[in-house]
């Protein structure tokens, strides 16, 4: 086979040089917070600010609108070498893609103009408001309802599980403008958490992932411009749907680096410590739990990496690729964050080291942007649509 068939598997040098860059702003500006943001519940200021600076905070927003203009696999590398210092403040640069996606996807060019930049510079965040107490898994059941009164919509109703509610100035919501004929029924707007009667609940008490808000984010008749909607009335759940096809892949990303920071810890760890005279590394029953451990996270990044170029060209299989990829690498990530607890004996289970930190941060990505039971649903629908 010719040389160039070969290069085609390698990662091209600018996204190397892209992992690099992140890992050293990471190593020294936002893994030292880790714990304290973990412990404390406080949002990772400082960690913010050090991925502003240095322009990781939302790469994604394309050059036109003021951004790094960062590919689906640039993006993902960024979060995934975040995730790896400190999966909370990885939440930033996910969500700020999820909350514009819709935008990116099916906005209006003002609507992009107006709400794009400012996060962009890093001065706003931007999250994503979908899921409600009733309506989890089964989106589509919402009840949160946007009616048209003139020049404006006005919204009422409540939405749960908001990760960064509060600290993100934007939202993209979604909401019934049409009763009775479900998915069809829904459109999507930009709300600023500026406009009078939105509010927020207070921050959920977490497993993991302390250091990124969840709240409730409640809409009591927050009347918004008629052009805040996001592309045509009845369009907003193909929207949602189409928005989490592209930032599965995020969360993919996301529990490749949490596992790859639990690896890297307790694969040093295991050379450091002695028992029975010799480092615990030496017995082979250590090493083949490392093999595997590193063997099953090349192949779940190997899976995002894919559905991350199928995210940048829009391919079609996409949806599959999206829910196998967040699928697959968020059960590697609890079962390799498991095993460096493993590693680590007495010492894993206690917060003196991150490892643990890293086991309760790595269960949410099992859960959010749809469970793996959901992705399992999109994937098997996918599958037997060829067949049917
Ligand atoms: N792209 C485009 N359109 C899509 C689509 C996709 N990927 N998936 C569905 N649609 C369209 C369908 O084509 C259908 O339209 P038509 O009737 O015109 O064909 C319409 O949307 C309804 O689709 P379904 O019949 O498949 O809908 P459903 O009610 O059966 O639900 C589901 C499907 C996959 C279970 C969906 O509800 C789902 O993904 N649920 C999980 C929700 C979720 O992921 N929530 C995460 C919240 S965000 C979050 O977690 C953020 C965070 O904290 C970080």
């Amino acid at each position: 086979m010719p040389t160039e068939t070969f290069e085609a598997y390698r990662l091209p040098e600018e996204h190397e040089a892209v992992r690099e860059a992140v890992r050293a702003v990471c190593d020294a500006k936002v893994a030292p917070n880790a714990a304290e943001a973990d412990e404390t519940g406080e949002f990772p200021k400082a960690s913010y600010e050090a991925l502003r600076a240095a322009d990781f905070h939302a790469p994604h927003i394309p050059e036109q609108y003021g951004g790094a203009g960062a590919d689906a696999l640039a993006t993902a590398m960024v979060i995934e070498e975040v995730a790896r210092a400190c999966a909370a403040t990885s939440l930033i640069p996910a969500v700020n893609k999820l909350g514009t996606m819709p935008l990116l996807l099916a906005g209006s060019e003002e609507l992009k103009r107006q709400f794009l930049p400012p996060v962009a510079s890093g001065e706003a965040m931007f999250s994503y408001c979908l899921s409600e107490p009733e309506a989890g898994s089964d989106a589509a059941a919402m009840t949160t309802r946007a009616v048209r009164d003139g020049d404006h919509w006005v919204l009422d109703g409540v939405k749960r599980w908001i990760t960064n509610a509060g600290v993100s100035r934007y939202y993209t919501v979604f909401a019934v403008t049409e009763p009775g004929v479900g998915a069809k029924g829904i459109s999507a707007f930009v709300v600023d958490k500026s406009d009078p009667g939105v509010s927020f609940g207070a921050p959920e008490k977490k497993l993991g992932i302390k250091g990124s808000p969840t709240r409730e984010v409640y809409f009591d008749g927050v009347r918004i411009p008629a052009d805040r909607i996001i592309g045509e009335p009845g369009t907003g759940f193909a929207t949602a749907m189409r928005t989490l096809d592209h930032t599965r892949v995020t969360i993919a990303a996301q529990a490749v680096g949490i596992a790859q920071g639990a690896l890297d810890f307790s694969a040093k760890y295991v050379t450091e410590r002695t028992q029975f005279g010799k480092p615990v590394a030496d017995f082979q029953g250590i090493q083949f739990m490392l093999a595997d451990m590193a063997m099953k996270l090349e192949a779940a990044r190997q899976l995002t990496y894919a559905a991350a170029a199928r995210s940048e060209r829009g391919d079609t299989d996409l949806t599959f690729f999206g829910a196998a990829a967040k699928c697959y690498a968020s059960d590697t990530a609890m079962q390799i964050t498991t095993d460096a607890v493993q590693l680590l004996g007495g010492y894993g289970y206690t917060r003196d080291f991150p490892v643990e930190r890293m086991m309760r941060d790595a269960k949410i990505t099992q859960i959010y942007e749809g469970t793996n039971q959901v992705q399992r649903i999109v994937m098997a629908r996918q599958l037997l649509k060829a067949f049917r």
